[in-house]
């Protein structure tokens, strides 16, 4: 049985022109069939966002260059009594974030046809499109009144973008085998899941410039200590793992456990979130005659006057050589099967861990294939790195090296 149905669409340079294609699912994929029905108010939506697809401001927004702040400049906005320092951060984001997303669009543009036309990569650009159009629609931000609104709009727009990164690991997981030029993927999605993640954090900061949490300014925590982050986010995975096997490896501290810097720890959360649940289920998968006795995942800090560093060792029996290169590719999973449903939410939904935001659903140990690719992307974002040691019959080892935001050296620019 072939499905047939209609999705707007436009081509790859397509800046004018609004196509309507009319195709066999089949086309793109062997194994999915998937029916489409645009009911009214989607075709109200698709017409809406269709329309915008003629204006020329996206081009105009996106030929402009973004102007990224180093965590320094961002810590060291000021606060003031007044609240004018809100008003800044906001006039920044109002002027800076449609350039931001029509980059982002030109990107989604230059996709291959075959990519664009996925109905679910198209659904997400679409999105972009909207946000496009509600962050430009939204006039200029003079009083605190206007920043609580605009906050607002923020606050709805991190909201309904949570699920782009499942999304587009879905619908490239549907259509890139289509696709031979793995660089071609690799470059668009390091691009648009690191510009999405500034977007995010300079968004969440803005955010958390009202509350009053001690060490924080904003999103950046004064007093960072890795060692806590790792036992939190430890824990989590150690549940997940649990729920999955029924065991999870301890987790063995080591090095420089009583260090404290500033640092940004959401991308930091979900990289060692990442990179923990491989050293887990691997741990446990070749264990299997002995989950009494689970050799411990150890994790080392170190850090210095430049950065820091974090290894992550397990005794997971190494990343067998057939895979080892692949296992940076987007959309390669261990698991070799496509999850049928979206729960990694928590995750790749980027800053929540469900725990903290009382959501209930365990996340997954492996699903499309995204973690360590995007995990490496946001470490190198951050001015970093992600590299793998594998001892193919032993375990692996895996380098997370990032560096320091205190104004002292060079660092990143969000
Ligand atoms: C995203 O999460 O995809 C974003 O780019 C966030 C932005 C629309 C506020």
């Amino acid at each position: 049985m072939s499905t047939m149905f209609t999705i707007s669409c436009f081509g790859r340079t397509g800046t004018r022109s609004r196509n309507i294609v009319v195709f066999s699912y089949r086309q793109f994929s062997d194994s999915f069939y998937r029916s489409v029905t645009l009911d009214s108010e989607s075709r109200e939506r698709s017409r809406s966002v269709t329309a915008f697809y003629n204006q020329s401001a996206i081009d105009i927004a996106a030929a402009k260059p973004s102007v990224r702040l180093t965590p320094t400049t961002i810590l060291y906005a000021g606060k003031s009594q007044d609240g004018s320092h809100l008003l800044r951060s906001a006039q920044y984001l109002h002027k800076e974030l449609p350039v931001r997303i029509a980059h982002r669009i030109a990107g989604f543009r230059g996709l291959p046809f075959i990519v664009g036309c996925n109905p679910i990569i198209n659904q997400v650009h679409e999105m972009y499109i909207n946000a496009f159009q509600l962050l430009t629609e939204f006039p200029a931000v003079e009083s605190l009144e206007d920043e609580e609104n605009y906050s607002d709009l923020l606050r709805n727009l991190l909201d309904t973008h949570g699920d782009v990164v499942t999304l587009m690991a879905e619908g490239f997981s549907e259509c890139r085998k289509h696709i031979k030029d793995e660089n071609m993927i690799r470059l668009f999605l390091d691009r648009t899941l690191t510009s999405r993640l500034g977007i995010r954090m300079l968004c969440e900061h803005h955010l958390a410039l009202r509350d009053e949490k001690p060490n924080y300014v904003g999103i950046i925590n004064v007093n960072f200590s890795p060692r806590k982050l790792i036992e939190k986010k430890g824990e989590f995975v150690r549940a997940i793992c649990d729920s999955k096997f029924g065991c999870a490896p301890e987790i063995r501290i080591l090095g420089h456990v009583n260090a404290t810097f500033p640092y940004i720890p959401p991308p930091l959360d979900y990289i060692l979130v990442e990179v923990l649940k491989n050293a887990m289920r691997c741990t446990v998968e070749n264990h299997l005659d002995s989950l009494d006795h689970l050799p411990p995942v150890t994790v080392t800090i170190a850090s210095n006057k430049i950065d820091f560093i974090i290894r992550i060792s397990d005794r997971g029996g190494g990343v067998p050589h057939s895979i080892v290169k692949k296992v940076w590719d987007y959309n390669f999973s261990t698991a070799g099967t496509i999850p049928d449903s979206r729960i990694d939410r928590g995750l790749l939904g980027d800053f929540v861990d469900p725990r903290d935001s009382g959501g209930a659903t365990p996340t997954r140990m492996h699903g499309y294939g995204f973690g360590l690719p995007a995990a490496r992307a946001y470490a190198e974002y951050l001015g970093g790195s992600l590299t793998m040691e594998t001892m193919q019959g032993i375990g692996t080892e895996v380098y997370l090296r990032l560096r320091h935001i205190d104004g002292q050296h060079e660092t990143f620019r969000i």
